[in-house]
């Protein structure tokens, strides 16, 4: 396993938090994707990465044949409560459980930044799609147009040093950073598309609590405990408040589109 062990344990403790408050945040680039790369009627689809299987529902829900991958247990038994008849593993971005050539299109949303070696998760989309096959690889914009940068990075900041394997959710975000990676594994990059995504929170107290759900936010409690977590997630978030006590902050997702 490459950094599957680690990734699925951090992303599965906060699993229902996850895909009730962070996952229908996601929508606009899950859309823009499958737009995009024309995911419709019949075409069998893998989302690497799946998570809780939002994506795959939305693709079902267009006709196509969704199939899923993730290294999180916990996420995952969200998916299979949501798609029983779907195909949906546990295992590694780099070194994925399935054939050669078998899958129309691959996406992979927000994933392949955590991968320890991208370039090999890459290379990995490229070996399961079919040839010629549309692939998309969605991460973090840049983060001086994502307003939870700060967020992220005042949980980044409780930490002494990355350790070996952990890649962070803007890992990949410089510009021609995905592309260049895109190219080493094979792929030929054609278009990239830029997805406002803001996320919204009806609470400080909300905002905070579901912050723990992700990677990061279970990496920060397991290694400076969930006050100090907390607190620091709070004091990140307190600028955002609205007077109705609800927050919004503006994001930017990039999709970047390729051929097997
Ligand atoms: C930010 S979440 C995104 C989940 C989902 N794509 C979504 O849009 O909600 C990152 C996901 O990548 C998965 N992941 C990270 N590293 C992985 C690896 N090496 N192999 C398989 N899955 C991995 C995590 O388990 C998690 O579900």
């Amino acid at each position: 396993m490459g950094s599957a062990e680690l990734q699925g344990a951090l992303w599965s403790a906060g699993a229902r938090d996850w895909s009730q408050f962070i996952e229908p945040t996601q929508v606009p680039f899950y859309e823009a994707a499958f737009d995009a790369i024309g995911v419709g009627p019949g075409v069998r689809l893998l989302d690497a990465g799946c998570g809780s299987g939002l994506a795959l529902v939305m693709a079902k829900d267009r006709g196509a044949l969704p199939t899923g991958l993730d290294a999180a247990v916990g996420l995952l038994e969200v998916a299979r409560e949501r798609l029983p008849d779907a195909d949906l593993r546990q295992g590694d971005l780099e070194e994925m459980p399935f054939d050669d050539d078998l899958f129309d299109a691959v996406t992979a949303f927000n994933s392949v930044q955590f991968a320890a070696d991208a370039t090999q998760a890459l290379r990995e989309m490229r070996r399961v799609a079919a040839p010629g096959a549309p692939i998309t690889v969605t991460t973090w914009g840049p983060p001086e147009l994502c307003e939870m940068a700060p967020v992220l990075g005042s949980l980044g900041a409780l930490l002494p040093l990355p350790p070996a394997g952990v890649g962070g959710p803007f890992a990949l975000s410089a510009p021609g950073a995905v592309e260049s990676l895109m190219t080493s594994a094979g792929l030929s990059p054609e278009d990239v598309i830029d997805v406002a995504t803001p996320f919204v929170f009806p609470s400080l107290d909300l905002a905070v609590r579901v912050m723990l759900s992700t990677g990061p936010g279970k990496r920060a409690v397991d290694v400076v405990g969930e006050p100090a977590a907390l607190d620091a997630l709070a004091g990140a978030f307190s600028p955002h408040v609205r007077d109705d006590g609800t927050l919004s902050l503006d994001n930017v997702f990039r999709v970047r589109v390729a051929r097997a």
